[in-house]
């Protein structure tokens, strides 16, 4: 079957476009990184880009008279790169309602916090704040609202007496490696369904046990 067209948006780092490069490297992996588009020249996301052998553009909203005309060449290069899934990771600018529209069921966004909570950024530093014993990470499907919209798949990290943000953003980090691919994953199978405000994953079953923070040993058997 054929795979899954991806284009992936970054401004920065480019970590989670990392971990989508080498999941699909493997052969079986139903997905495959068709473009990948920086806003910032010099990103080191398109280092790692180039490492791969990825096709790239940097494509600078800074060169744009509006919004609008930015996304009309990011929309432009995804459609000529025949992108069937466009993967937000780390892209740092807010998009309009006529691109999430016109993306609309193919747009997915992974966020630093187990969304509702902790929209936006400095995430790390306002969970810590909040004295949350969990945090973690959210896969989901974009609409007009930041940070919102149906949620694929989600992974809870604790908090840590001793954490800063820091080591915070590290531990949540290493589940947005893990479950950023998996979303994908399951998209590319076609086990995702969008039902009204919810996601279905068909054949993928909750875990049998939860979490407790502070715990002996961290497991609740329920
Ligand atoms: C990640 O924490 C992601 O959840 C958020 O921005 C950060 C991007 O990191 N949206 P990277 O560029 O993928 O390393």
């Amino acid at each position: 079957m054929a795979r899954l067209r991806l284009g992936v948006l970054i401004s920065g780092r480019g970590s989670n476009l990392q971990s989508l490069i080498e999941a699909a490297a493997a052969p079986a992996y139903p997905a495959e990184i068709a473009l990948v588009i920086s806003n910032e020249p010099g990103a080191k996301g398109l280092e790692r880009a180039a490492a791969a052998g990825l096709a790239q553009r940097t494509i600078d909203h800074r060169d744009f008279d509006s919004r609008p005309a930015f996304e009309s060449a990011l929309t432009a290069a995804l459609t000529e790169a025949e992108v069937g899934l466009v993967c937000l990771a780390g892209f740092m600018r807010l998009l309009t309602d006529r691109f999430v529209a016109h993306w609309d069921r193919r747009l997915v966004n992974i966020h630093p916090s187990l969304l509702p909570a902790f929209k936006g950024i400095h995430v790390h530093e306002r969970v810590l704040a909040a004295g949350v014993r969990f945090s973690g990470c959210t896969v989901h499907y974009v609409v007009p609202e930041m940070d919102s919209g149906p949620i694929i798949v989600q992974a809870a990290v604790p908090v840590a007496g001793a954490d800063d943000a820091d080591s915070l953003a590290a531990r949540v980090l290493k589940a947005e490696h893990r479950i950023y691919p998996l979303a994908v994953r399951w998209i590319a199978e076609g086990r995702v369904r969008i039902e009204g405000e919810r996601v279905a994953v068909d054949g993928i079953a909750a875990p049998r046990s939860g979490l407790m923070n502070p715990s002996d040993d961290g497991r609740l058997v329920l």
